[in-house]
């Protein structure tokens, strides 16, 4: 369990530098980051790049979640929490 477990934290100046550096030391230690920066592209690239998928998750996403869990398949299936986070926490 990480330092900042259940915690969440909003890094400004985190496209880059010591910022994102803080940001991905927050995200190890367990907590929710929000970064910002006045770079706006900047900063949605360094957001992107923590993805390994390489894009944002899309309500469809959560949605294709759900009717995977719908069916009986899934019946046997219970307490896990699924990540749909294109791989952010591998
Ligand atoms: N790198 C060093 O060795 C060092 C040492 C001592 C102090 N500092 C200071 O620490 C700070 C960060 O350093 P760095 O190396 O990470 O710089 P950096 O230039 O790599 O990153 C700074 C980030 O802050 C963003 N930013 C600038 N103004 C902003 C604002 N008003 N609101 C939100 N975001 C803003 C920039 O777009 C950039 O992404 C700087 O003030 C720097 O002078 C750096």
């Amino acid at each position: 369990m990480g330092l900042l477990e259940g915690r969440s934290a909003v890094v400004t100046g985190a496209a880059q530098g010591i910022g994102l550096a803080i940001a991905r030391a927050c995200v190890e230690e367990g907590a929710s980051v929000v970064i910002g920066d006045v770079d706006a592209a900047r900063v949605e690239s360094a957001a992107m790049a923590e993805i390994p998928m390489g894009r944002a998750g899309e309500p469809e996403d959560v949605a294709g979640v759900a009717v995977f869990l719908a069916p009986d398949l899934s019946a046997y299936m219970t307490g896990a929490v699924l990540e749909v986070t294109g791989g952010r926490h591998i």
